[in-house]
């Protein structure tokens, strides 16, 4: 069994031995977060965590009278296996209040049954496979679903970009099919044509990502689509691209913003300029909530550091969970929780926000961004397009678990 780490955000008494020795009272929020703490997503789950750490730092008289207390568990590889266990101890041992974090989709999917059974508000604050939301009434989701970044970007890629011809490379799981699935659908139906989709390796580990590449390139599309996870994977996928010359070979590598990702894009250097993606953040976002948000990130966690869109997706699940708190007046019964943030609205550091009543999905702006160099000679995403409030369109097209 893991010992539990305790982060608490107001007096909570903890024993030498980490035991909480205060009675809970109606005040006191247990929320248990289940993030990939080491391994591969170490560096994606201290983002989410920062972002909800800051939004109650950031909000703390909204907070009020609440006490929120993480209980950290460590979901390990992204393969659902560690997962499942922690969310089994959190409901069963710990008694939480709410669970939230779920930053792969396998972590979501394998610990869906037993959210089900547990009538307490499950918030994914990453994983984006589509169907996820349908598994257990519990979930509702800040984050995002593949098919809203790759539906729009299958759009924007004949549209924008006038792209006649695409190979896509996926990261072989849900949420890569998923981007796959997206793209290919709206690409189509906008007229393009996808000449392979190639699956390339899996999340546990960074695959090299030549063989699968100089396939795409051997195949002369205009337009390269590739999803993979954010972190390692997002710098290796840019750099194996400018390695073998795709840009000069007239291919443009697109892809949903998870391959632009902030923190990892000033590692990427030259090989990220020009890439164009489509997402719901950037850092650079020109609003004043991101540049207040962006500024307390700066001041907590180090000028060279920066959120991304997993710091977001943690401050906009801990502002939910925050609204259920206090919809519910700390009771956080399952049911009453997932209702109160059934077309709740917050004004979020990536512009408007809604939960759709009918998925428990987030609706939210999309942005198509480009990659360019700036005059401080830092990497920075310059917004080129737009689309506001765009829902899940995996549920609004009915495909495949989808369909309800
Ligand atoms: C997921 O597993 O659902 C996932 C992980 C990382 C991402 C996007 C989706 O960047």
């Amino acid at each position: 069994m893991f010992k539990p780490m305790l982060t608490a955000f107001a007096a909570v008494a903890v024993t030498a031995g980490g035991a909480m020795t205060q009675a809970a009272s109606a005040q006191d929020i247990k929320i248990g977060l289940v993030l990939p703490y080491t391994g591969i997503g170490a560096e994606l789950a201290q983002q989410i965590e920062r972002g909800m750490e800051l939004y109650l730092k950031l909000n703390a008289d909204a907070v009020k009278p609440y006490k929120i207390t993480f209980i950290k568990r460590d979901s390990k590889a992204p393969n659902g296996a560690e997962a499942k266990i922690a969310v089994q101890e959190l409901l069963t041992q710990e008694k939480v209040d709410a669970l939230a974090g779920f930053v792969y989709s396998p972590d979501a999917i394998g610990s869906a049954p037993l959210i089900a059974a547990g009538n307490k508000l499950a918030v994914i604050e990453n994983a984006g496979t589509a169907f996820i939301t349908n598994l257990a009434p519990e979930f509702v989701r800040t984050s995002f679903t593949m098919w809203q970044s790759g539906y729009a970007m299958g759009e924007a890629a004949v549209k924008n970009l006038h792209a006649k011809t695409a190979v896509v490379a996926y990261t072989d799981y849900p949420p890569g099919k998923d981007s796959y699935q997206a793209f290919k659908t709206a690409f189509e139906a906008n007229g393009g044509k996808v000449l392979d989709a190639i699956p390339a390796g899996g999340p546990g580990q960074v695959p090299d990502f030549t063989p699968f590449f100089q396939r795409a390139k051997d195949e002369k599309p205009d337009v390269l689509y590739v999803f993979v996870p954010a972190g390692d994977h997002a710098t290796a996928a840019a750099k194996t691209y400018a390695a073998l010359g795709m840009r000069e070979a007239g291919i443009k590598l697109i892809g949903p913003g998870d391959i632009t990702q902030d923190i990892k894009l000033q590692g990427m250097g030259a090989a990220a300029v020009g890439l164009i993606t489509m997402h719901h953040y950037n850092a650079d976002l020109n609003n004043p909530e991101n540049k207040r948000f962006v500024a307390a990130w700066k001041k907590a966690y180090g000028a060279d550091s920066t959120p991304d869109f997993m710091a977001v997706g943690g401050y906009d699940g801990m502002a939910a969970i925050v609204h259920a708190a206090h919809a519910t007046k700390g009771k956080m019964d399952g049911a009453a929780a997932v209702k109160s943030l059934e077309g709740w609205k917050f004004n979020s550091p990536q512009g408007p926000i809604m939960i759709d009543p009918a998925t428990r999905d987030i609706v939210m702006n999309e942005y198509l961004d480009e990659v360019v160099k700036g005059s401080d000679g830092k990497l920075h995403m310059k917004v080129i397009g737009e689309t506001k409030a765009v829902k899940d369109q995996c549920k609004a097209l009915g495909i495949g678990r989808c369909k309800k």
